[in-house]
């Protein structure tokens, strides 16, 4: 149904890193999008985003269950909450009417996305999720190539993604993704579904039906500890300062991670002094912890096999600790292979060719490459948000939630297999999920 050309109004749940990320398009298109409220519980965030965003006192909650329904302040919800919120809150606003946005991972195991499935299917609503790397030019170039026919019919598909030694020791080891018995999620989940979703994504002539996976962790395990190594970087290690890992040369001399290193200090002050980082970092900054040290218990490494319905096959590696991150792409097809790498902006195409000139054709597409990290993604999502809201048609990168189900399915998949040392066919899933 369309509705008018009135920017759409969306209540920000959840006011963190990412959902005022999400909202910052309203700033830079009012025509589109207008936050007209916030629910968040945390009070600094709420005031502080609540007037950055001009929300009335009276749209500013504190819980959920304080927000009326659909239509009096909002018709939309961004739901950039944590993993393990996910479930809870958007299947409380797609009952209250509200059109969602929602932050991946869309659910922690299959049965929370029968849940969230069957919420949105009796509500009506529209619910997308933020698979923002749909959005990135690398690979929405890809997928129109891919769709005219460029390389044929898609027999395999490679994808690796290499998360460097500064992020996956930033947000895996000592940040909130470092224990999945405290996030509720895995490595792959949390990391990779934008993969696997890309992979089911790009080659979606049909349906992943099966699929086999073996993971490994031994990096950033005490027992690898150099010697020397404390507890923290800056209370008790005596190899601080040539350690690859300090938190003082990565958080504070090279500035990395800011959003997340310093975020727990918000309530005291947003612009602390150095003194004041590096007090925080020695005593009781999560992010000062000893990489060996940290607990971190989700995997360093895997491996995915997946097998599609009409036989093209499937494989990701995820490798962690790289010097710089990186996602790659090869696609290879009947007439031709598409392949490249995210953070190098370039696709090349080639296709076989049938005259005596030359073998081959090839093509290099320049792709842009922004300073966000999912390729310039992040915005365009949103705007595809609003456009869907407005009933107006959808881009081909759209994540709505029928669209976006498999990727998330095959990273539960993967995780059985890997566990249980077998191939796992995705219908053993479907059963459970109803998908
Ligand atoms: N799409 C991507 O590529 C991408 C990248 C990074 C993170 N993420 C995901 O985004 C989500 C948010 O991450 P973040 O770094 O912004 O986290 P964050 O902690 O900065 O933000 C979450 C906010 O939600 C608030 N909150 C908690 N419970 C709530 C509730 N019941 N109702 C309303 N608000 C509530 C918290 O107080 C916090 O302010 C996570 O699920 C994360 O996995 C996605």
């Amino acid at each position: 149904m369309t509705r008018s050309s009135a920017p759409v109004r969306a209540v920000l749940v959840g006011a963190g890193h990412r959902g005022v990320l999400y909202s910052r398009y309203a700033q830079v298109a009012p025509d589109q999008l207008a936050i007209t409220a916030i629910v968040e519980p945390d009070p600094t965030r709420r005031e502080r985003w609540g007037a950055e965003f001009g929300i009335p006192h009276a749209a500013r909650y504190a819980s959920l269950t304080d927000l009326p329904d659909a239509g009096e302040v909002a018709e939309a919800a961004i739901d950039a909450t944590m993993d393990q919120d996910h479930v809870r809150t958007a299947t409380r606003l797609l009952a209250a009417g509200y059109d969602v946005l929602l932050e991946k991972p869309s659910a922690q195991n299959a049965q929370e996305l029968m849940t969230l499935a069957e919420a949105q299917r009796t509500s009506g609503r529209i619910l997308m999720i933020c698979h923002v790397l749909r959005y990135a030019t690398f690979y929405t170039e890809a997928k129109h190539r891919i769709l005219a026919g460029e390389i044929g019919e898609p027999l395999s598909i490679e994808m690796a993604e290499h998360v460097s030694y500064d992020h996956m020791s930033m947000a895996y080891v000592r940040g909130r993704w470092g224990s999945s018995e405290q996030s509720g999620s895995s490595m792959l989940l949390a990391k990779c579904c934008h993969d696997l979703d890309l992979m089911t994504w790009l080659c979606n002539s049909a349906a992943p039906a099966r699929v086999a996976s073996s993971g490994s962790r031994g990096m950033f395990i005490p027992e690898r500890a150099p010697q020397g190594a404390g507890t923290r970087c800056l209370s008790d290690c005596s190899i601080e300062a040539t350690c690859s890992y300090s938190a003082r040369r990565l958080y504070v001399e090279l500035n990395g991670w800011q959003e997340y290193v310093w975020e727990q200090e918000e309530h005291v002050s947003p612009e602390l002094d150095l003194d004041q980082k590096l007090e925080s970092l020695r005593t009781d900054n999560r992010y000062g912890r000893c990489v060996w040290r940290a607990g971190n218990d989700v995997l360093d490494r895997q491996s995915v096999s997946v097998e599609f319905a009409d036989g093209v096959l499937g494989s990701f590696a995820l490798a962690t600790n790289t010097p710089a991150p990186s996602r790659t792409l090869h696609v290879v097809g009947t007439a031709g292979e598409i392949s490249g790498a995210l953070e190098e902006g370039t696709l090349r195409v080639r296709r076989i060719r049938t005259d005596a000139a030359a073998s081959f054709d090839e093509e290099m597409i320049k792709t842009s490459v922004t300073g966000d990290m999912h390729g310039g993604g992040d915005r365009p999502l949103v705007a595809d948000f609003v456009r869907v809201v407005r009933g107006e048609p959808a881009s081909v990168s759209s994540t709505q939630f029928a669209d976006s189900v498999n990727g998330h399915l095959l990273v539960f998949a993967a995780e059985l297999a890997r566990q249980e040392h077998r191939w796992v066919e995705l219908a053993e899933l479907q059963t459970v999920t109803g998908a």
